[in-house]
């Protein structure tokens, strides 16, 4: 559980509970004075959090502020690494670049930077990844895992994976894995994912995972020329609002599990869950790669999250980036 302080555990307190919770019960769990109690609602309430005294019984938490928070996010996470520090912004050109800056600076493993709006989002290959304000998640996680730079590609399926049973988790959408890290529903892309790396000739510094789900997009609300792929959201699929706070916190506990895992037991049993997930071994694809394009049979991913697709002569190229369609 991460210590957010007396502000979070009232959050994670309103929260664990179902309904009203008694001021006498919360300096008494906080072990703090009714007076320390109220000038911490007070605070709260400032910071948009809407909170309702009850007569004589307490207070409840009617809303959290529209704005993804510390506090709400980090209440009570119960995870080992990631979110080990967690920085909300409401606008960044990329929470990439804030968080690649932040490890250079020596941010601890685990350091979560999340932005209601990006000016400047970064997609794959130079791309621009849409970011308004308000209904997306955009997040950048920092991991330092002591492995060599060509194992790094290996943390794409960490990501995939997490966001995967994020949206089965919150949603009943069934979500599918394109490669090399795009996640589709219903054959139009909903998340997409970038990670970034600084090391040295034999070692990792520390790796970027950047995480970019459409949640609440109305795709109405884009104009269609910007749009390079079919996309969508969760909202357009599901037909419901997804609680973005929510939704974090379960992507985040994902991601938390699967690189406790990647640690002990290496990328085997990630891997196998993305394969199977994926759903691309035996189907035909069309690789493009600049100029260059072919078309092949897709054989698997090797241990370092290249596409292998075997020719019509029969060689296996191995796919290290470009795009990949079904045919
Ligand atoms: C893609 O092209 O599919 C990758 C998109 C990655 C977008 C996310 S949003 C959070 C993080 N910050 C960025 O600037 N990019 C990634």
């Amino acid at each position: 559980m991460k210590d957010s302080g007396v502000d979070g555990r009232i959050i994670e307190l309103f929260r664990s509970g179902d309904g009203v919770v008694s001021g006498a019960a919360l300096s008494r769990l906080l072990g703090v004075s009714r007076t320390a109690v109220w000038k911490h609602v007070k605070g709260l309430r400032a910071a948009g959090y809407l909170i309702e005294a009850v007569p004589s019984k307490g207070y409840r938490l009617l809303s959290s502020p529209k704005l993804l928070t510390q506090l709400d996010l980090s209440s009570g996470l119960a995870t080992r690494r990631v979110g080990s520090r967690i920085v909300c912004l409401k606008e960044t050109e990329s929470t990439n670049q804030v968080a690649f800056k932040m490890a250079e600076e020596g941010a601890v493993e685990g350091t979560v930077v999340i932005a209601d709006a990006q000016s400047a989002g970064k997609g794959r290959l130079g791309r621009v990844w849409l970011s308004p304000a308000g209904v997306n998640l955009y997040c950048s996680v920092v991991l330092r895992p002591a492995i060599a730079p060509m194992a790094a590609c290996q943390l794409t399926f960490l990501s995939v994976v997490a966001v995967a049973r994020a949206i089965e988790s919150c949603t009943s959408l069934k979500p599918q894995i394109k490669w090399p890290n795009d996640i589709l529903i219903n054959g139009k892309k909903v998340a997409g994912l970038l990670n970034e790396m600084n090391a040295e000739t034999e070692k990792v510094n520390f790796v970027v995972l950047g995480i970019g789900v459409n949640l609440n997009l109305r795709m109405s609300s884009i104009a269609e020329s910007l749009l390079r792929h079919p996309a969508t959201s969760l909202i357009e699929e599901g037909g419901e609002e997804v609680d973005r706070v929510a939704f974090t916190r379960r992507l985040l506990t994902e991601l938390d599990e699967l690189y406790d895992v990647f640690l002990q037991e290496g990328e085997g049993p990630v891997r196998a869950e993305w394969l199977e997930r994926s759903a691309i071994r035996g189907r035909s694809v069309k690789v493009s790669q600049g100029e260059r394009e072919f078309t092949g049979e897709v054989q698997g991913v090797d241990s370092f999250g290249a596409l292998l697709v075997k020719l019509i002569d029969g060689t296996v190229e191995t796919v290290l980036s470009g795009d990949v369609a079904l045919v």
